[in-house]
């Protein structure tokens, strides 16, 4: 009974509802929103969370001064994609590294969508960059692609056998698969698949935009042994079950012991900037070291104890490299 009545009210928020019943103070605040379109209902939001920065007019002058100017809609300025569906990506989690701040603990997907298509609005003779045969677009849950990468810069390696993870978020994460590291994480659209024409033999096209290059695009291992010696990471599997893309490795000595069984996924942290956090589920066999990289900072000891434990990597961001 309860959820057919907020079901209703959700109805006439969205379409307007004529036969309402004689409102309370709290239904009027809901039935004069349910007089206005869409887009008006969006502006009005727009106004409230998102003109400070972006303008009143979508024109990137807001009051606001920023050490990082926000972008005019009205020239396109959307490098993270120019669809409704991208731009409600983008306004869920932020930009990390920019003053852009993740909306998605403020505000609720419905309410984004509506902000997105009033940013959209403005800059209504952009044509809308739809994917193409060849690109992935990731929907409702994570997806991991294998292939190969091709250098994160100009200088660095091409890894043959590399793995892509999109969140459903908009963020993607490159990683090493033979010997499993991070090196990249980005954002905006996902990947294009050009080697399927050509039997795996080119490497795939990353599209989003470089937000994290982890130690320059050719990170060191983390891992060693109590007296230093490498560990290597062999990838055991992926998952997408969850909101997050999860790897999972063991980590072996030269000599083919194991050391300990490792999942880990990264999420973007909410929080005025958003930075980027790798986590680690740890279930070690025998103890062993865990080094942070350059540019990042990890919560728990260096020294991982055998039994379960856990670690987080936070990556600062390139804007702040
Ligand atoms: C505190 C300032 C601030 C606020 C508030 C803010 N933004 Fe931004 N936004 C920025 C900045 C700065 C950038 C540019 C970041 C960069 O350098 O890439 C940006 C970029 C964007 C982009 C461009 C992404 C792309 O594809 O390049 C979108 C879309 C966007 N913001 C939407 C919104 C929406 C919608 C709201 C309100 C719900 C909002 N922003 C509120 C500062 C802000």
């Amino acid at each position: 009974m309860k959820l057919t009545h907020l079901t209703s009210l959700f109805v006439c928020v969205l379409f307007g509802c004529n036969d309402a019943p004689s409102p309370p103070t709290e239904q009027k605040k809901h039935a004069s929103i349910a007089t206005e379109t869409d887009t008006e209902t969006g502006k009005d939001m727009y106004m409230l969370y998102c003109a400070q920065c972006h303008g009143p007019t979508g024109d990137g002058k807001g009051f606001i001064e920023l050490d990082r100017p926000a972008r005019s809609f009205i020239d396109g300025g959307f490098s993270f994609g120019n669809t409704v569906h991208a731009i409600s990506k983008t306004t869920s989690s932020g930009i990390p590294g920019t003053p852009m701040p993740p909306f998605a603990d403020i505000l609720n997907a419905e309410q984004i969508e509506r902000i997105a298509k009033h940013v959209r609005s403005f800059a209504p003779t952009l044509k809308e960059a739809t994917a193409s045969e060849t690109e992935m677009v990731v929907g409702e849950s994570p997806l991991v692609v294998r292939g190969m990468i091709p250098p994160v810069q100009d200088g660095e390696k091409l890894h043959p056998r590399g793995l892509v993870i999109g969140n459903p978020d908009g963020f993607s994460y490159e990683y090493r698969a033979d010997d499993v590291r991070l090196l990249a994480i980005r954002q905006g659209r996902f990947i294009s698949r050009e080697d399927w024409g050509d039997r795996g033999g080119s490497p795939l096209k990353l599209l989003g935009k470089i937000t994290v290059l982890v130690q320059g695009g050719d990170p060191d291992s983390m891992f060693k042994t109590t007296d230093g010696e490498h560990l290597r990471a062999q990838l055991k599997a992926t998952s997408t079950v969850s909101e997050y893309g999860t790897v999972r490795y063991i980590l072996l000595n030269e000599s083919g012991e194991v050391f300990a069984t490792i999942s880990e996924y990264c999420k973007p942290t909410t929080g005025a900037r958003a930075l980027v956090e790798q986590q680690f589920a740890i279930e070690a066999l025998r103890p062993f070291t865990m080094t942070p990289l350059r540019g990042t900072v990890m919560n728990g000891d260096q020294l991982v104890s055998t039994g379960i434990s856990n670690r987080t990597v936070i990556h600062a961001t390139k804007g702040s490299e």
